[in-house]
């Protein structure tokens, strides 16, 4: 399984990852991006169905400041 979670602290508001992968990374009123995957919230929680690992790793490639944060087990 993967899980995702994006270190908001780290994000640069640049949507790189939500033009990947628009259906695992959304961006909140101020550009910041977060994990909105099955109602995750960025918790990190929720494993990423396969079909989603190569957007997955292609929003993970993208994030300039690397803050996308990947794991084959729950974040909490
Ligand atoms: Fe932020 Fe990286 Fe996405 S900077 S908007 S998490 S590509």
């Amino acid at each position: 399984s993967q899980f995702a979670s994006v270190n908001q602290e780290a994000c640069i508001a640049c949507g790189a990852c939500n033009s990947a992968a628009p259906d695992i990374f959304d961006l909140d009123y101020s550009g910041i991006a977060g994990v909105i995957y099955e109602g995750d919230k960025n918790r990190g929680i929720t494993a990423i169905e396969q079909d989603l690992h190569e957007e997955l790793q292609e929003a993970f490639d993208s994030c300039p400041t690397h803050c996308i944060q990947i794991a084959a087990i729950p974040f909490a």
